[in-house]
């Protein structure tokens, strides 16, 4: 599709991801929390096709596993932001028809609206002729959500600042994933929000600066490509804030790691719990035991390439 000058339907695909690794540090002036976080970009994809059009507009279908009917299909979705933010920056002055297939659990904190950004990015700029290029479709993903460079870059990352500012990781092999949906999203800002009440009720007025900085055992978990040193070095500062406003979430934790994963982690903001499998017979026994437990499950592995155009 690239090679076509004028292409009349372009189709981008880009992955979710899980944060093996994700400190949180202070509530910044700007409303963000410093982070520091390993990113790893999973094999659950957001399948975006864009057409010419005079104005804007999205249409959203789901995956088996996934349900779609909260995302709004009107201004506020990520993807028409993101492809009026490429068109006011470029001076494009047409619009886009763009449809979603999506597989990414709706807020599940595994980044399916950052995906679909990302995808619709690279899309439009193939689409319109926009010929931007891979940097600076990253600065304008910057500055449409935390996650949304990570899902352009894939792969392993490391991100600092927002999770924005992205350094790559060394990573070797493929991580084996069994993901537990739960049928309710949770909230970002929410998650977030608990976090900062839950360490203000613990540290009254005089609350210490936290410099979050991603444990040097991850790094190399990542780079020797072995999950049981990853299992015991996976964290989630936010896994707390999210077990307390959804306690559900705690046997679900229970189930997987009774059942044979080497760790179980909420994924980002959560609800998704994320299963590490020792192997790949390993994660298809979790599977049919999550499963046996009345769970929603899905498999996936790691690390996956970003953003790219598919030609069909
Ligand atoms: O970047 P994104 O728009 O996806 O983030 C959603 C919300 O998550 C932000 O509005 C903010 O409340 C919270 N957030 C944060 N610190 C970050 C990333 C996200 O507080 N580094």
């Amino acid at each position: 599709m690239t090679s076509v000058a004028n292409p009349t339907v372009v189709h981008t695909r880009a992955p979710g991801k899980i944060n093996v690794y994700l400190a949180v540090g202070d509530l910044q002036d700007d409303g963000y929390h410093e982070l520091a976080t390993a990113y790893q970009a999973v094999s659950l994809y957001e399948d975006v096709r864009a057409r010419h059009a005079d104005d804007f507009s999205v249409h959203v279908t789901g995956g088996a596993a996934v349900d779609v009917s909260g995302v709004p299909t009107d201004a506020s979705n990520l993807a028409i932001r993101a492809a009026r933010l490429l068109a006011t920056t470029t001076g494009y002055r047409g619009g886009v028809q763009l449809r979603i297939d999506k597989n990414v659990p709706v807020a599940g904190g595994m980044g399916g609206g950052s995906a679909d950004a990302a995808a619709t990015l690279l899309a439009c700029d193939a689409l319109w002729g926009t010929g931007l290029g891979r940097d600076d479709l990253l600065h304008l993903a910057a500055e449409l959500g935390a996650d949304v460079p990570f899902a352009f870059a894939g792969g392993t990352a490391i991100g600092t600042g927002r999770g924005d500012e992205l350094s790559p990781a060394l990573a070797k092999g493929t991580f084996q994933w069994v993901l537990a949906l739960a049928d309710f999203g949770l909230s970002t800002p929410t998650v977030y929000r608990e976090l900062d009440e839950h360490r203000r009720r613990h540290s009254g007025d005089i609350s210490p600066v936290r410099q979050p900085v991603v444990d040097t055992g991850v790094l190399q978990a990542l780079r020797a490509g072995d999950p049981g040193m990853l299992a015991d070095s996976m964290h989630n500062d936010l896994q707390a804030p999210a077990l307390h406003l959804e306690p559900g979430l705690a046997r679900v934790l229970e189930i997987g790691e009774s059942n044979g994963a080497l760790a179980g982690l909420v994924s980002g903001s959560g609800p998704t719990v994320a299963f590490l499998a020792p192997d790949l017979d390993g994660a298809l026994e979790l599977q049919i035991a999550l499963s046996a437990a009345r769970l929603s499950v899905v498999r996936a592995t790691g690390p996956v390439h970003g953003a790219r155009v598919i030609s069909d």
